[in-house]
């Protein structure tokens, strides 16, 4: 790419939209730091900088475990409705105007935080990422794998009445993946799908192509999130290609959770390649030291991506929301007004 146009400035300028992303994971270090102070949750850290040099994993596994502490913060609809705002902030400041945020209710079971707090304080803080910051956040209620597969089916029955204060657009499978099969939580799924919602789900990630069609074939999952695993096997990166499933793959993560070693091990330029309809994002941007950007940047710098290549994955990017085919198209557009500016410099050189 002209030394003109960093990648840095195309990533900024080119409107994104996000479809992997954790509420719970996406928490300002300063925010987890004050909302423990206000939640007399002790933290074994004296400092940001310390939580953030403590954000440090070995594996999925390691992960989650040292993750449980987030539900603890989080007590009030007013902490939920700060954490929704400022993700809503942090959209803006990254040109993303249009994010599809997971979030779970397992993780509050036993600490006394009712259900519908939760869905109070997102409601509110997604009003104000629109009025305050022009963000459009969308949620996808996530199902944990690892919980009694009849939490699950609750999980759907209630998300069923609260769709449209949070704009769920999806419902969603995510936490431990090894022993924990996709198919344990098939009837929620099928309910979702009575209910007449799309569906997600993270497979692929610590476990190999089995888990993804697993997923497809026990779920009927619209869109996979991860899935990078794929790659492992020809006939499934053929069957996605063919029915254009997207793979909502987060490179930084992968690395940070050691699912490969370096990025430049990353399968998403090759699936990309093999025809796979693949998305960057950033799934837990503090807790992985990289927010959306930085996985555009840092992928397009390993693989040196073009400008095109960049104007295609935001294009994408918009492409795989479950946004109807208009919204869609009207993103697309602003995604191409911006390549035009972009190309210009370039031309301008
Ligand atoms: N929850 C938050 N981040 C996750 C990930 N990368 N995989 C599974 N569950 C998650
Ligand atoms: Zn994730």
């Amino acid at each position: 790419m002209s030394e003109a146009v960093a990648h840095e400035r195309v990533v900024e300028q080119l409107p994104k939209a996000e479809t992997h992303i954790h509420l719970e994971g996406s928490i300002r270090p300063e925010t987890v730091f004050d909302l423990a102070a206000k939640n007399d949750v002790e933290l074994p850290e004296d400092s940001v900088e310390e939580l953030v040099a403590a954000y440090d994993f070995e594996s999925l596994n390691d992960f989650i475990d040292k993750f449980a502490f987030i539900p603890q913060i989080l007590q009030s609809a007013e902490d939920f409705e700060r954490v929704t705002a400022e993700l809503g902030a942090d959209s803006a400041r990254q040109n993303v105007p249009y994010r599809e945020v997971a979030y779970g209710y397992a993780g509050y079971d036993g600490l006394g935080v009712d259900w519908e707090t939760v869905d109070a304080g997102i409601a509110a803080g997604r009003e104000r990422a629109r009025e305050e910051h022009g963000v459009e956040l969308r949620f996808i209620p996530s199902i944990d794998r690892t919980a009694d597969p009849e939490r699950g089916v609750s999980i759907v029955e209630h998300v069923a009445d609260i769709e449209a204060d949070l704009g769920i657009v999806a419902v969603g499978l995510a936490s431990k993946e090894q022993g924990y099969p996709a198919h344990d939580h098939a009837r929620a799924f099928e309910l979702a799908d009575e209910l007449g919602f799309n569906t997600v789900a993270h497979a692929g990630e610590d476990v190999g192509p089995g888990s993804v069609w697993n997923a497809l074939l026990a779920l009927d999952v619209d869109r996979i999130d991860h899935g990078v695993r794929a790659i492992e096997d020809d006939i499934l990166v053929e069957y996605l290609a063919q029915r254009d499933v997207p793979l909502t793959t987060c490179p930084v993560s992968n690395v940070e959770l050691n699912v490969y070693d370096d990025l430049s091990d990353h399968p998403v330029v090759d699936l990309h390649e093999q025809g796979v309809f693949v998305t960057v994002n950033s799934d837990d941007p503090p807790m992985f030291h990289a927010d959306l950007n930085e996985n555009y940047v840092r992928v397009a710098e390993t693989f040196d991506l073009s400008l095109e290549d960049l104007v295609a994955l935001a294009k994408h990017s918009f492409e795989a929301t479950f946004l109807d085919e208009e919204d869609k198209a009207t993103y697309v557009d602003r995604v191409e007004e911006a390549a035009e500016d972009l190309r210009a410099d370039v031309a301008g050189d």
